[in-house]
């Protein structure tokens, strides 16, 4: 799948919005500046949810509430972790079945939180502003789930 522009990486978010729900985790990873944030942007446009999404600097996981009666979501970027702050520090299992998870910089650390996940891989074009994402379901939750055809 391509994403040619940042507002088409945000439309995709809100696409795969409506197939989203409570329990969900999502992992997301790709060099810095791929646009992990920019999806999540789109992720909490279509779920409704209070903004703004941001990088975080300091804070790891924050929680957006639903701004109707949907899911809340959790965004956690575990770029900086691996010092003194560790994954469950994060305490991402105590909302996990409530809220739809979003974790940027997850893989190799999440996974454990639950069978079923949305992986979901994003590169840079060589010289253009096109991102290539690739989506890989993990478990039977994403089987009725048409992933592969959220294309705009
Ligand atoms: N096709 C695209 N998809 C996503 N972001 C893009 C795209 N083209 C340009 N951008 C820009 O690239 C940057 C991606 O940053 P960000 O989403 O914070 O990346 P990450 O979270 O992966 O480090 C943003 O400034 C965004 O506007
Ligand atoms: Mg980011």
């Amino acid at each position: 799948m391509r994403a040619p522009t940042a507002e088409a990486m945000r439309a995709f978010g809100a696409r795969l919005a409506a197939h989203l729900r409570a329990g969900d985790l999502i992992v997301l990873s790709g060099p810095l500046g791929a646009g992990k944030t920019t999806l999540v942007q789109g992720i909490a446009e279509g779920l409704k949810v209070r903004g703004p999404i941001t990088s975080p600097t300091f804070v790891i996981a924050r929680v957006h509430p639903s701004l109707t009666q949907g899911p809340p979501l959790v965004h956690a970027d575990a770029y900086r972790l691996g010092g003194d702050l560790e994954v469950d520090d994060l305490d991402l299992d105590a909302s996990l079945e409530e809220s739809v998870t979003v974790v940027e910089w997850g893989e190799g650390l999440v996974e454990g939180l639950a069978d079923d996940r949305l992986e979901i891989h994003i590169d840079r074009e060589a010289g253009d502003e096109a991102r290539v994402l690739t989506v890989r379901a993990v478990g039977p939750r994403w089987a009725d789930t048409p992933v592969d055809r959220l294309e705009g």
